[in-house]
């Protein structure tokens, strides 16, 4: 069955079942590889997008909750990896094997979005269920807020 969304600004159909996990379509039909299989249980958030502007877990959104909405990945948060907060990653150097990280800078853009400069209990309370094998925490927090120094200079 044919499904039509924006993804990454740009109107996509893919043919694959409405029941089949944005994030197999993402990776597998559509060959964005950014967000990553961590768990498919939702309880990881390695396979973090935003839908509709807000932050979901793709290996818990089937294809049909997207239809006609606005996905954007990993790839698509900017054009050129240069968003407040991937230049704020890659001055801390804030990844370890990174196999997280693009679910972790997708949770914390949907985050600054509605909270331009968050407390460390609003990145807590966001960032929580966005896990690290690595343990990178305390960086994550930091780039976070480097990023809002940066924005708002
Ligand atoms: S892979 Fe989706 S939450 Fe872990
Ligand atoms: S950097 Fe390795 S899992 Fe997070």
């Amino acid at each position: 069955m044919l499904t039509t969304f924006t993804l990454n600004g740009k109107s996509t159909t893919v043919d694959a079942p409405t029941d089949m996990p944005l994030l197999w379509v993402l990776r597998d039909v559509l060959n964005f590889t950014g967000a990553k299989y961590g768990c498919g249980t939702g309880q990881c958030g390695a396979c973090t997008v935003h839908l509709r502007g807000r932050a979901v877990r793709s290996c818990q959104t089937p294809l049909a909750n997207v239809a006609g909405a606005a996905v954007v990945t990993i790839e698509g948060l900017s054009p050129d990896g240069s968003h407040p907060l991937q230049k704020a990653w890659e001055k801390l150097d804030v990844p370890e094997c990174g196999y997280c990280q693009a679910g972790q800078i997708m949770a914390a853009a949907a985050l600054l979005s509605t909270r331009p400069k968050p407390t460390d209990a609003e990145i807590d309370a966001a960032m929580n269920t966005n896990l690290c094998r690595c343990g990178t925490y305390i960086r994550i927090r930091q780039g976070i807020h480097e990023a809002v120094r940066t924005e708002s200079k």
